[in-house]
């Protein structure tokens, strides 16, 4: 008797406790999965410009041998934090482009290549590794 409600309390407390666990998990493990993909579409479409770590191209404020301007860093110290997640997710679709008339540059747009959730979730991780200061005055942008 003492030992089968010893053995019903354990379950209860092992059942709460993982349900707890997969809710959790299953929160963390989404954009964890989100970001770790956006990482790998980052590196195969984007780092050949803006930088192994998102940091930018070398001396990412002065001219390319063609007169235009180089990738700028992604990582939160330029200036991509102005624009909301419906700007950055438009220039990454359709590249500047669409914004800039007779745009010369370099920043292609990916529509193409990448899908709407491929695309979102270079966006997740570029957003990861912003501090939380930016991401701060990031979110203001998006009102
Ligand atoms: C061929 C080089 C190249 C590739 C590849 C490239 N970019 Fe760019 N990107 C640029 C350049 C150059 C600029 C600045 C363009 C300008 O101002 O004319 C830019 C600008 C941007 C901006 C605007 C940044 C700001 O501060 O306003 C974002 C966001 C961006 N790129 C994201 C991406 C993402 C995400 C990818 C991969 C899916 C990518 N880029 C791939 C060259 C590239």
């Amino acid at each position: 008797m003492c030992k089968t409600i010893f053995t019903y309390v354990a379950l209860l407390f092992l059942s709460t406790n993982s349900v707890f666990a997969t809710h959790h998990m299953s929160g963390a493990h989404n954009s964890a999965t989100k970001i770790e993909m956006g990482k790998q579409l980052y590196n195969n479409n984007c780092a050949s410009c803006h930088g192994a770590n998102l940091q930018g191209a070398d001396n990412w404020k002065s001219l390319d041998e063609d007169g235009h301007r180089k990738a700028p860093p992604l990582n939160g110290t330029g200036h991509a934090w102005h624009h909301s997640d419906e700007q950055l997710y438009q220039i990454i679709k359709y590249g500047l482009a669409k914004f800039v008339k007779n745009y010369q540059g370099k920043m292609m747009g990916f529509g193409d290549i990448l899908s709407d959730t491929e695309i979102t979730s270079v966006l997740a991780y570029m957003k990861s590794t912003w501090p939380k200061d930016i991401l701060e005055k990031n979110h203001h942008m998006n009102k």
